[in-house]
């Protein structure tokens, strides 16, 4: 099926609302996917193979989801998140992210889709190890092409508050736990209010204490409404996300939901409210 032919009210504005003022469930029905990919293909052309890392790989979801992706090292995690997150071109099959087929963007608009739609959050945090926590914060706005100033230093501060960093701001990376450093990494990932949160192994690096502060923060965002697809080969940690999906050998192998996601703390309307109201600041 293309997914040109998947119909949807183009006229209602997607992804811009606020939790408390509206009925959730009813803007979930009415707006598009966040994602919708249809039999896509990954192939690596080395020098005499050709590696088909994903071999047909159809997939959609919803704005609110929060999605595991799990398999065996091989299987295409990475290559899936990679293609999902725009740092990769398909070799062949569609894309559409919210309403935008990127499958066929140059990299220029790739780029853009990528600084203004998607958050993005690394194993190993990816913090720039010179400038501070506000800093790194700052860093989509700079791709984005916003002239920093100091409305968007309030906002980049705002921001790690919300991850409970407001007393790090002046700090560097090398001088925060691991745990604090993954929290300046969400707090950037959320500085462009993103469509999509893709997260690649989050707590990979961290102990299971940390790994378990770092997957309530992620529950509070998806409570929120952020949807999040993350990586992880381990159990205990996909036991948080509301769908599974387990790959193998380039393929969906098993997709479902989870039907008892484990339940964070703190989950509170006032957090959802502040990051509403953080979110609807941002600038375009
Ligand atoms: N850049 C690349 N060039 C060639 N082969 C690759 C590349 N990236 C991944 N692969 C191959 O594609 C397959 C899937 O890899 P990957 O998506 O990294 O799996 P996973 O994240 O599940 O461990 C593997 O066989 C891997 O060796
Ligand atoms: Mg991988």
């Amino acid at each position: 099926m293309c997914p040109e032919s998947v119909e949807y009210d183009c006229n209602v504005p997607p992804y811009r609302f606020s939790v408390s003022d509206l009925d959730y469930d009813a803007i979930v029905r009415i707006m598009p996917p966040v994602v919708r990919i249809q039999n896509l293909t990954k192939h690596y052309f080395l020098e005499s193979v050709t590696v088909r890392a994903l071999r047909g790989v159809s997939l959609t979801v919803e704005q609110g989801e929060f999605v595991a992706l799990m398999g065996p090292s091989g299987s295409g995690k990475s290559t899936l998140l990679n293609l999902l997150g725009c740092l990769d071109r398909p070799t062949s099959g569609a894309y559409v992210l919210g309403d935008d087929d990127v499958s066929r963007m140059d990299d220029d608009r790739l780029s853009e889709v990528r600084s203004r739609y998607l958050g993005f959050i690394f194993q190993s945090y990816n913090l720039l190890p010179q400038y501070t926590v506000v800093e790194n914060i700052e860093i989509p706005l700079l791709y984005q092409g916003c002239r920093l100033n100091e409305k968007s230093r309030q906002r980049c501060i705002q921001r790690a508050d919300l991850v409970g960093l407001g007393d790090r701001l002046e700090h560097r990376p090398m001088q925060l736990s691991g745990g604090q450093q993954q929290r300046g990494a969400i707090a950037r990932a959320l500085v462009n209010d993103p469509h999509l949160i893709l997260a690649d192994e989050p707590t990979g690096n961290l102990d299971s204490k940390t790994s378990d502060e770092i997957m309530q923060m992620l529950i509070r965002l998806n409570a929120a409404g952020k949807t999040i697809i993350m990586v992880t080969h381990e159990n205990d940690i996909a036991a948080w996300a509301k769908r599974v999906i387990r790959m193998r050998d380039g393929v969906i192998e098993i997709d479902e939901p989870n039907q008892q996601p484990r339940i964070a703390q703190g989950v509170s309307s006032a957090f959802v409210s502040a990051l509403n109201s953080l979110m609807s600041e941002a600038v375009r």
